[in-house]
């Protein structure tokens, strides 16, 4: 019998927690999105159940300086959720200076592989007890295990006094989904491990069904207009093309007048419809690896109520999104916590706000174009799309027209704070064949003044202004350089 991926990360789990239960006083510092957000939930509800208390903050970045700050709190015990590890040499030297001492709970690319002259991986790493990230034992922190999961690790070994934390198996899949690691039919690796634990304990339903953003929600027209991703002509952002399609299947998806969501849809028209749309494509020619991405794995909160974005993993985590990056993580911890009133009211009118925001911003890039360089491509949003979601935004747009779905993109805006937020997004195709996102933005960043760091598959920086053509530069030759 093969073990589960996830007990590999078990000892060392076992460590950090036991030292985090004796902990005297303790913050909880994670990351401004839905895997932070989940992260921190899960983290801070299992140490609760063990009858520690802890403190929550959030932050857009770990930067040099906020470390400082965090270093002259009142905290013995500092647990880094869904960052960390790209800091790693920083969070030494306050652990070294007695400052804190660090528990990190991550699933990025540790720094020391990041740095320029940097002293070998093993050294460092080995500086730090309480260090708990797939990455140091087999597993990808990009496709398998999220810093949500990674945490949900952690809540296992956090169990004492009678506690059963499966329960919290249900954000992890949200973190992981959130962090777009189940993006081909489904999750994988020790993701896998997470979602049986939440099917078991009754928090998820997992069922094959349609691939699309917003079965929750959407009305079915909206649903079948925005499936890009399939590419389905006459259907895939057309709009008037999906009502006839609707229509024309002689069925009633209309409720007084309103179409329904795909939630609301019997087994049996949801399969007529996947059917049709099978017809439909194999007709019109689509690639039979375009139709077979039609259906894959879904995730459904089991607990929460059908028709809301709450029931859908993936919806669930553009709403933890929506409230992460306008500078509400607060609201988005308090859904996780089980707030469903005032925190899920507030967080629906910055869902509308995140969704125009992207929109707005697809259509800023569209319009303004992409340049197509040799080995990348790039775009330049100034102050028309929030740094926070330039990521996101760059995420969406690979693959459409106008962009070459070959290259890595990097997308470039500014902050409020003066500087250049910069996001690489790749494939897993550019992946499989070498690349490697986080060391190239920390490099590139380094090499102007800046820093970076993530994931292979995707990675940030932050740079001065002014410093991009520079950064560009160093990218081109660092990307020559990977074998990809
Ligand atoms: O900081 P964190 O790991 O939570 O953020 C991951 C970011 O990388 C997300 O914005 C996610 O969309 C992106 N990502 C991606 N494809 C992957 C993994 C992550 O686009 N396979
Ligand atoms: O900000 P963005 O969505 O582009 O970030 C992509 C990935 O890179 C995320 O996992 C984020 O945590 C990471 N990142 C980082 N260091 C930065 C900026 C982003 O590790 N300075
Ligand atoms: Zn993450």
């Amino acid at each position: 019998m093969t073990s589960s991926p996830i007990l590999k990360l078990e000892h060392r789990a076992n460590e950090c927690a036991k030292y985090l239960l004796e902990s005297e006083s303790l913050l909880c510092i994670s990351h401004v999105d839905a895997d932070g957000l989940t992260s921190a939930a899960i983290a801070t509800q299992a140490l609760q159940r063990a009858g520690v208390s802890v403190s929550t903050a959030f932050s857009k970045k770990l930067s040099d300086l906020e470390l400082d700050q965090i270093a002259k709190m009142p905290y013995d015990t500092v647990l880094f959720t869904d960052f960390g590890s790209g800091k790693i040499d920083k969070i030494i030297e306050h652990k070294e200076l007695g400052n804190f001492t660090p528990v990190i709970c991550d699933h990025h690319q540790p720094s020391d592989i990041l740095q320029i002259n940097s002293e070998p991986i093993n050294h460092r790493i080995a500086d730090l007890d309480f260090h708990l990230n797939p990455l140091l034992f087999g597993i990808d922190g990009a496709t398998e295990l999220s810093g949500a999961g990674t945490c949900y690790a952690l809540a296992k070994s956090l169990e004492c006094n009678g506690a059963n934390n499966r329960d919290l198996s249900a954000l992890a899949v949200v973190g992981a989904v959130g962090d777009m690691q189940a993006k081909n039919g489904g999750l994988s690796g020790a993701n896998i491990d997470i979602a049986k634990d939440g099917a078991d304990a009754g928090v998820l339903k997992i069922t094959r069904d349609l691939s699309l953003y917003g079965k929750q929600t959407r009305s079915l027209p909206k649903l079948l207009e925005y499936s890009n991703e399939f590419g389905i002509p006459g259907i895939s952002n057309d709009s008037s093309g999906s009502i006839k399609f609707l229509n024309n299947l002689g069925m009633e998806l209309k409720n007084n007048g309103k179409w329904k969501t795909w939630s609301g849809l019997s087994p049996f028209e949801k399969k007529e419809i996947v059917n049709e749309l099978v017809r439909h494509s194999i007709s019109r020619g689509l690639s039979a690896s375009k139709i077979n991405s039609f259906v894959g794995l879904a995730y459904e909160l089991e607990l929460e109520v059908i028709g809301t974005e709450l029931r859908d993993a993936n919806e669930f985590s553009t709403v933890l999104n929506s409230t992460a990056r306008y500078g509400r993580p607060d609201v988005g911890l308090s859904i996780c916590l089980g707030n469903r009133e005032e925190a899920f009211a507030r967080a629906k009118n910055l869902l509308a706000i995140h969704r125009k925001n992207l929109s707005m911003g697809i259509s800023y890039v569209l319009r303004d174009g992409v340049s197509i360089e040799e080995n990348f491509q790039w775009f330049h949003a100034r102050n028309q799309i929030r740094d926070t979601i330039v990521g996101i935004v760059a995420g969406m747009v690979l693959g459409l027209e106008g962009t070459d779905p070959n290259k890595p993109i990097f997308a470039f805006a500014e902050t409020e704070d003066g500087d250049l937020k910069v996001s690489g997004r790749g494939t897993t195709a550019l992946v499989e064949n070498g690349l490697n996102l986080a060391e190239i933005m920390s490099l590139s960043a380094q090499h102007v003044g800046g820093e970076g760091g993530g994931h292979n598959i995707a990675a940030g920086a932050t740079i001065p202004l002014n410093t991009e053509k520079m950064f560009l530069e160093k990218t081109k030759t660092l990307l020559l350089s990977q074998p990809n």
